[in-house]
């Protein structure tokens, strides 16, 4: 086996490599590219879909299937406008806009102190108050009574059903209602690709506890988050817990923490965690006139619950995946670039490549595959030669290589290459299902 030497790339260059990676292995790529692209929005390709899936059944396992105490929703994207008057969102969901005199490009004005305009300027307008949230018309008429909001976050869609779900379950606080989907925010400055999207999904637990647990359960969620994506393979000393200080909190929030990740332009955040009492609820039965009250039958009291929410990105968890599964290795004068991805997020599991292009080991190598396919993720590759076919295996992060060689018609097995220390081992085919299980489950 050679000698692997590591190497950490620059971290300004990490993101710049792990862009061109993704598109030229078929992660994510800017949307509709041949028209120029649109500024924020990304497509996911065949391995980024996969790794995406990955990642949200991976959330979902852990915060519904396995527990009893929290229950799924799946809510419009488009809700009745008066949702977000309600929730704040028209009022306040704004970032201060501010405009270069000279080339009349638009920026944050809270964001100028950070990667600086080109200009020596500092020739800005005024600051002004712009709305994030994208409208659109619903119906054939286009005035404003027709007027409503692409989902600025998943969590509104789980307050205003609240009452819909706490009436269709058996549920008692404290319990909690997930959602997983596409949000959309017209941000002044997307980038850092995946990072700052205008089309973006979330992934979203609001946790309804009586009033006096609020701070127990901010505290146990901030927990269960971390270890969350420690349990998703990314390095615990990349991750950290950062609590909001008293000026960033939202006025009505108790605390919150971001869980934030060592990115290559710096810490930062990952996934909110915010305790937000009574806030949403009061404000929907304020709003609505609908009573949104949770009756204890057995302290025989009323009252508001009030929430603990995680609220996760799949494109950032994705990008921190990619960012912290990125290795850069010197073997025998080459560089070679691996994504190490934890087994259960790796888009393929499992290659097999035929050492040539020869019928008996194409034949025998694609049986092979079937044979594997129903039980892990898997491709058949016989195209280029075996060492192109490794490298891009260890790209796309594929924990195990099958070779079938010519030995294999004689001695029916074959060889594993693993990612991640590049050992060989000899397994009969009989026994390979088996030895994958006990790697990969
Ligand atoms: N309901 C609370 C909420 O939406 P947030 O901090 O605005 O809170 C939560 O968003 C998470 O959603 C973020 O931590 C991030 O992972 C993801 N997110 C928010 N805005 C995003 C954007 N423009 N692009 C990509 N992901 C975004």
């Amino acid at each position: 086996m050679a000698v692997a030497q590591k190497r950490s790339p620059e971290p300004a260059s990490v993101m710049d490599k792990l862009v061109s990676l993704a598109k030229r292995r078929g992660f994510f790529f800017p949307s509709s590219e041949i028209y120029g692209g649109l500024q924020g929005f990304w497509d996911f390709g065949p391995l980024g879909v996969t790794l995406r899936n990955n990642i949200k059944r991976a959330w979902w396992r852990s915060m519904v299937e396995l527990r009893d105490d929290v229950v799924g929703l799946d809510s419009a994207i488009i809700l009745n406008p008066r949702t977000w008057v309600a929730s704040g969102h028209v009022q306040n969901f704004t970032d201060p806009l501010v405009e270069c005199k000279k080339c009349h490009q638009r920026f944050r004005a809270d964001q100028l102190s950070g990667p600086r305009h080109e200009t020596d300027g500092g020739e800005f307008t005024e600051a002004r108050q712009f709305n994030l949230m994208f409208k659109t018309f619903v119906g054939p008429v286009e005035d404003s009574s027709a007027q409503a909001y692409l989902r600025p976050e998943t969590a509104q869609g789980i307050f205003v059903d609240f009452a819909n779900v706490l009436n269709s379950t058996r549920l008692r606080p404290p319990f909690g209602i997930a959602q997983q989907g596409k949000a959309f925010r017209n941000e002044i400055t997307p980038g850092n690709s995946i990072f700052r999207l205008r089309e973006f999904e979330q992934m979203e637990l609001e946790y309804f506890v009586p009033p006096a647990e609020e701070m127990k359960w901010l505290d146990y969620w901030k927990e269960e988050r971390l270890k969350w994506y420690v349990g998703l393979g990314i390095q615990p000393d990349h991750l950290r817990l950062r609590a909001h200080g008293k000026d960033e909190l939202a006025h009505y929030a108790r605390g919150a923490y971001d869980v934030e990740y060592e990115f290559p332009f710096g810490w930062s955040e990952l996934e909110g965690i915010a305790a937000r009492g009574d806030y949403d609820l009061a404000a929907h039965q304020r709003a609505s006139g609908k009573d949104l009250s949770y009756f204890d039958d057995i302290k025989r009291e009323r009252y508001l619950p009030h929430v603990v929410e995680p609220s996760a990105g799949v494109d950032r968890t994705m990008l921190t995946l990619m960012i912290d599964a990125y290795h850069e290795e010197e073997v025998r004068d080459e560089t070679r670039v691996v994504l190490k991805f934890h087994h259960s997020v790796a888009p393929i599991q499992v290659a097999v490549l035929p050492l040539s292009r020869k019928a008996p080991l194409t034949d025998l190598a694609l049986r092979i595959e079937h044979q594997l396919r129903p039980h892990f993720r898997t491709e058949y590759d016989d195209t280029q030669s075996i060492g192109k076919r490794y490298r891009r295996q260890d790209e796309i992060g594929t924990p195990y290589g099958i070779t079938v060689d010519f030995e294999t018609v004689n001695d029916q097995a074959v060889t594993i290459r693993a990612r991640d220390d590049m050992t060989q081992e000899r397994v009969p085919i009989d026994r390979l299902r088996h030895e994958l299980e006990s790697r990969l489950h």
